[in-house]
């Protein structure tokens, strides 16, 4: 945990941002796996821990708008618990850490919730997204536990997503921390990318590093030769030469904040003349999005130059045709990269995306689109200082939606349908890494992971 003054500070900062009633942060319970004693790996509530950083399971805390106080609901430990699961702290002692004296043991919480409702005082909640969550929901408020998310307080949900957006040093410090366990991730699956090696060898090498050196990945390892599947969990692959591995793959810090990072391995560790096309494209809308990050910039701006960088350089190869502003106003680009330039980071992943995506990177007057590729762009407002995105373009050959494409002839005045089989080899090519806008530009996070063709080169041989 940081010291409590953080979270005191935190608190404070909501108390004066909303008015009146209770908030209600029911942090995450032990989920069992296959039978009740065999847990999936805890990981608390994001809003839970940036709130209360309390990181144990069965824990709520409630906040009083109107007296200005908090709580903390748990059960302390009794004589079993400390048998199997040793000693804890108790309740009092976990709520001072967080600067909070006064606590409950949680069979007065449904008593606290009926009282408040029986007065009509108004209680917040933010959207669930746990069964368990649901269920302790739906009995403290006598509601349907599946509808509990359409009843969660949008007012609540705007104030921590407008506080949580902007990262403390601490975090940034944190977030640095988990890049850099990240680094040892990347270069050592560089290293491991050789003709022969397992895909799931090198997987299984990387998720060590992150749990021997943090708490863990940020979110499970894409790892794969078959790139051209944006999210691929599968990693049963013989790696061979000709491919490129692609690894998208974070970890998170002992304090939960996470980092985020892909590179792209030729298998063998020299690039081909026909990798080096398609990779010094990516590299080029990689390295010129984050020369162009600052304030005050959109997000969508800046994946609409990124995107335009791609479809030149596929122009210039013969790939796409035409005038590229008016390709990529249509969305013909999408082809090969049909997913958004990239997102928040902090305590989650996709930070806040617990919450409701459009509360993060839209409002009233920015909307999202309903384009084939744009659709995906999880953020597409202005950025500000003390923000972390992601910058993660991408080039793909997805044969079922080429195929899919061409059968339709879509955007075949932008698209050189027949010169595009040369490239199906290649899968797919990803660079991403995790950028802070500070006040007068961006700062890229964590040590430089290798990414021009040279370095990892170099690094692989
Ligand atoms: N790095 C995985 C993702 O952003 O979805």
């Amino acid at each position: 945990m940081f010291k409590s003054d953080i979270y005191i500070k935190r608190r404070k900062e909501l108390h004066k941002k909303i008015k009146s009633g209770l908030a209600l942060f029911i942090g995450n319970v032990e989920t069992p796996m296959n039978y009740p004693a065999n847990t999936y790996h805890f990981r608390q509530d994001s809003d839970f821990l940036y709130f209360f950083g309390i990181d144990l399971p069965g824990f709520t805390g409630l906040m009083d708008f109107d007296s200005g106080k908090d709580w903390i609901f748990g059960n302390d430990f009794d004589m079993d618990d400390i048998i199997w699961m040793g000693p804890q702290p108790t309740v009092k002692e976990l709520a001072l850490k967080c600067g909070i004296s006064d606590t409950s043991p949680m069979n007065k919480l449904e008593e606290t919730i009926k009282d408040a409702l029986s007065r009509r005082r108004r209680i917040h909640f933010l959207p669930p997204y746990r069964g368990e969550t649901k269920m302790i929901l739906g009995s403290l408020f006598k509601e349907n536990p599946c509808q509990m998310k359409t009843l969660a307080s949008v007012e609540l949900i705007k104030e921590v997503v407008s506080m949580r957006s902007i990262k403390e040093k601490i975090e940034i410090d944190e977030i640095e921390k988990a890049i850099n366990i990240a680094y040892d991730m990347h270069v050592t699956a560089m290293k491991m990318c050789k003709q022969g090696v397992r895909e799931q060898d090198i997987f299984g090498a990387i998720e060590g590093i992150a749990l021997a050196k943090g708490g863990g990945t940020s979110f499970p390892i894409i790892l794969s030769i078959n790139g051209q599947t944006l999210h691929n969990h599968a990693h049963g692959n013989i790696l061979k030469k000709g491919r490129m591995m692609v690894t998208d793959a974070g970890a998170e810090t002992n304090m939960h904040y996470s980092s985020d990072i892909t590179r792209t391995t030729p298998v063998g560790g020299k690039f081909s003349q026909l990798q080096k096309d398609i990779y010094e494209i990516v590299l080029k809308a990689n390295t010129e999005a984050i020369k162009a990050t600052c304030p005050g910039i959109s997000n969508r701006d800046l994946h609409f130059k990124a995107c335009k960088i791609i479809a030149s350089g596929l122009k210039e190869l013969g790939l796409m045709k035409g005038d590229i502003d008016e390709a990529v106003t249509a969305g013909a680009h999408a082809l090969f990269m049909p997913h958004g330039l990239g997102h928040m980071m902090g305590l989650d992943v996709h930070d806040m995306e617990a919450l409701g995506e459009n509360y993060i990177g839209y409002n009233e007057k920015v909307k999202r689109s309903d384009q084939f590729g744009l659709a995906f762009l999880r953020f597409a407002l202005p950025y500000k200082p003390g923000h972390v995105f992601t910058i993660e373009p991408g080039c793909y050959f997805i044969p079922e939606l080429i195929e899919n494409w061409k059968s339709e002839e879509k955007f075949k005045e932008f698209i050189n349908y027949s010169k595009i089989d040369k490239y199906m080899s290649l899968g797919g090519v990803r660079i991403e890494d995790n950028v802070l806008i500070t006040e007068k530009g961006h700062k890229v996070l964590g040590k430089p992971i290798p990414k021009t063709i040279k370095d990892i080169e170099s690094i692989c041989s």
